[in-house]
């Protein structure tokens, strides 16, 4: 497989998009294809810019094995030129991902996260800054089955 990057992209960088960043590199250093794999995380604002995730979305993350190391930083047109794939939460985030995106060739890059979701009648991943518990755990589980299948649709991709 040739070498992917890929880039998850949520509107604050501090809870949804981080924590598809930490399941996607715990999944493919499960498989052995660290070496295959760029991945990293952005937002659409940069109000958070340089900020660890938010403290809840730390700890769901820690009790379901994850440790969330990255530091929140904008989405830049750099990142069409250097990532294979852009992935948003949700349609917020794919507008404006598209609205960013300058050439036909970065509009494809654009994907949404959902689109690998077994259960097809969800179709986003809820943001849960102004929620409670439950949506962070929420965002585990949704983002745990997204990553499992995008690895899988890689693979038969190339196969
Ligand atoms: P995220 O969640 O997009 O999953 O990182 C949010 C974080 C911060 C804000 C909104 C959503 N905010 O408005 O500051």
């Amino acid at each position: 497989m040739r070498k992917k990057s890929i880039l998850f992209v949520c509107l604050g960088n501090i809870c949804r998009s981080p924590m598809a960043e930490a399941i996607m590199k715990k999944i493919i250093d499960n498989n052995n294809l660290s070496g295959s794999f760029t991945i990293d995380s952005a937002g659409i604002q940069n109000y958070h810019q340089g900020q660890m995730p938010d403290q809840r979305m730390q700890q769901h993350a820690f009790a379901r094995g994850y440790l969330l190391n990255h530091h929140a930083r904008q989405v830049t047109s750099l990142d069409f030129e250097a990532f294979d794939l852009i992935i948003g939460m949700d349609d917020s985030n794919i507008n404006s991902l598209e609205q960013k995106a300058s050439t036909l060739e970065d509009k494809q890059k654009i994907r949404r996260i959902a689109d690998f979701f077994t259960n097809k009648e969800i179709d986003h991943v809820p943001d849960p800054y102004y929620g409670g518990a439950q949506g962070f755990d929420l965002v585990i589980d949704l983002l745990e089955n997204g990553c499992n299948n995008l690895l899988k649709s890689l693979h038969e991709e190339t196969e």
